[in-house]
């Protein structure tokens, strides 16, 4: 098996599943525990007792959880269970898993997003179903006990259910009446099932199987499993048996955690096609156009006169794209701020402006002061943040989530792709509500759809990055540069390097190197470029040119139909391009993440904990 071969997917949840002779909801409960290194916000178990579907289910950690279940013994063969990362609705006890169908004689476990589920509760609740939560999955389980009728056996309701709905999902299903069985469906969110001896189990991901079997099933896409204590069976959406695959798992737990990848940062790294999808499902419908439920209401946009982006590290760095693209597409004046200066500038800020933090964790402490700065001044505040529950989260007046599941890397990859996405997104629904003329926001939206596939091809790029890290892991020092976006995505490409492989880092628009920073140049110095912006390529040539004349060796990251930078450059690395040029730019940090990655590990360096530095700054 491959690294990231059905367990390195960006699984926002963790599912767990246990049919057999043991205590089942001590098994779940302890598979749940293997997932906990990828953090949640709420966890549940569910089991058959006296007659019906029990459900427990709490908000925090797992402790909570195990504290309620402990409160009278439980017993059973049979149990499914679920560690959340919320999406939809905050992390509370009511919003997490299982949820019941409206007669409670199913309980499902949901990890993804169902895009279609506003829709689908209108529909449901027009014909008097009541909710409890405000959940997708909820309202999932409820579509699926719809088709739970009498005679249809659990696998084909949840075959017919699983038609109704849209989006990215694994769900599993225990009904009252078929006590024997649990039934599963994928649709482009992991689900592994394990076969073991005399019992049966399924996941989210493989480490919650590796205690109880190697022998591991991974769910393609589009199919549906019905697990039994002797039996595992697979079919597809038409109800077509398909051939049950066992792989064999050699992995230790250690390296299960990380899908099989040599460390986070490289599973994170390849994470980022499926972040992509994540990050975009349910925010751009089929006529392309955006839909963002939780920014402000339309006519705020219109108000709007200055935008602040305020943030550290690598979400300043996506902070850069955002203020290209506001200003670009929207001519909207942008400023972007390190959160430290921000917080001590004394900052000019005109009471129409909007102020964005962006923050991977949401607990920065500069970040947040800076918050609390820009609302003690009444200014309007908006979040894009990934960890749900946060401070930032909780603090700005509206928060827009990345949607990038748990990075545990300190040194940032897929939320940094996913940050700018979001920022990418909020430009083109500013566009979209105000209508404005001349930007064509469903081409936007439609090249936006496809990055994630271009983001597949980058990471195509690996065994010539890996070349090129070989070639090069002893440079004394390396130049980030491009213009434009290309110029901010470089500042993100140095920032790798040096975080994770301790090699100094020179980084700056193209256009500055004449003064000042040439002086750096001599052999041995190697230039890493990101052209993709046709209306600049001569100038980068040249500036090429003049690194090379003084001895240093340039590596050029390109678009494929660029046939000009190659005759000038010592290597070539080509991306796919997109109709959106900025796109283009975001894509060239795949390779650069790459590149500082195989430097890093072919100089030893610990990777996922770089030396100095810590992932989540709550500290001045
Ligand atoms: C630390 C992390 C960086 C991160 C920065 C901002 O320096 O190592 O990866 O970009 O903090 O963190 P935030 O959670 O606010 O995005």
């Amino acid at each position: 098996m491959n690294p990231g071969d059905g367990g390195s997917i960006a699984t926002m949840c963790g599912i767990a599943g246990y049919i057999g002779p043991r205590n089942a909801v001590e098994v779940v409960l302890d598979q749940l525990k293997r997932l906990e290194y990828r953090g949640y916000d709420s966890a549940g178990v569910a089991y058959p007792a006296n007659g019906h579907i029990e459900v427990l289910k709490r908000a925090g950690k797992l402790t909570e959880l195990k504290k309620l279940v402990d409160e009278v013994p439980r017993d059973s063969r049979i149990a499914i269970a679920h560690s959340r990362w919320a999406t939809h609705g905050g992390p509370t006890n009511e919003n997490a898993h299982p949820h019941y169908d409206a007669y409670e004689r199913i309980a499902i476990i949901h990890n993804g997003i169902i895009e279609n589920y506003l829709d689908l509760r209108e529909e449901l609740l027009a014909k008097g179903h009541k909710f409890r939560s405000q959940t997708d999955t909820e309202v999932a389980a409820h579509v699926i006990g719809e088709e739970y009728t009498e005679g249809v056996p659990l696998e084909e309701a949840v075959r017919k259910g699983v038609k109704r709905l849209r989006g990215a999902y694994a769900l599993v299903v225990l009904s009252q009446h078929e006590k024997g069985k649990i039934v599963a469906a994928r649709n482009a969110s992991p689900l592994v099932l394990g076969i073991g001896a005399g019992e049966n189990l399924l996941a989210s991901d493989i480490p919650a199987l590796l205690p109880y079997t190697r022998e591991v099933v991974v769910l393609e896409e589009n199919n549906i499993a019905m697990i039994t204590l002797d039996n595992v069976s697979i079919m597809d959406l038409d109800g077509r048996e398909q051939p049950v695959k066992p792989i064999h798992i050699e992995w230790d737990i250690a390296a299960a955690e990380r899908g099989g990848y040599d460390h986070f940062m490289l599973k994170e790294i390849h994470e980022q096609p499926e972040v992509l999808r994540q990050c975009l499902a349910g925010r751009i419908d089929d006529n392309y156009q955006v839909r963002l439920e939780q920014v402000f209401s339309e006519h705020v946009w219109t108000e709007i006169d200055r935008v602040n982006i305020i943030a550290c590290g690598t979400a300043y760095n996506a902070g850069l794209m955002g203020k290209h693209l506001f200003e670009k597409l929207l001519r909207l004046p942008t400023d972007v701020y390190y959160s430290s200066e921000f917080r001590y500038g004394d900052p000019v800020l005109s009471p129409k402006s909007l102020a964005i933090f962006v923050s991977q964790s949401g607990e920065t402490a500069d970040t947040l002061a800076a918050l609390r700065l820009c609302k003690s001044r009444r200014i309007r505040t908006l979040g894009v943040v990934n960890v749900i529950g946060s401070s930032i989260a909780r603090e700005c007046d509206r928060t827009i989530f990345t949607q990038a599941g748990p990075e545990i890397s300190v040194a940032s990859t897929k939320a940094y792709t996913a940050q700018v996405t979001v920022l990418t997104l909020l430009a083109m629904y500013i566009a979209q509500v105000q209508e404005m003329p001349g930007v064509r926001v469903e081409e936007a939206v439609a090249e936006l759809s496809g990055l994630a596939a271009k983001a597949d091809e980058c990471l195509k790029l690996e065994p010539q990055m890996i070349e090129l890290a070989t070639q090069f892991k002893d440079m004394p020092l390396c130049f980030f540069l491009g213009r434009g976006a290309d110029a901010n995505v470089a500042l993100e490409g140095a920032l790798k390097l040096k975080e994770i492989a301790y090699i100094p880092t020179q980084e700056s628009p193209a256009g500055e190197m004449k003064h000042g920073p040439l002086a750096l140049v001599q052999p041995g110095v190697i230039a890493v470029f990101g052209s993709t912006d046709p209306e600049t390529r001569d100038k980068v040539v040249s500036s090429m040119k003049e690194i090379q004349a003084r001895g240093g060796t340039v590596i050029a990251v390109v678009t494929e139909d660029d046939t000009v930078t190659e005759r000038a450059a010592d290597a070539i690395i080509r991306i796919p391009a997109s109709k959106l040029g900025f796109l283009s730019a975001l894509l060239t940090i795949i390779p650069m993440q790459l590149f500082a990655y195989h430097i890093a590990r072919l100089r030893g360096c610990e990777i996922d904990q770089p030396r100095n530095l810590a992932k989540s700054v709550t500290v001045e």
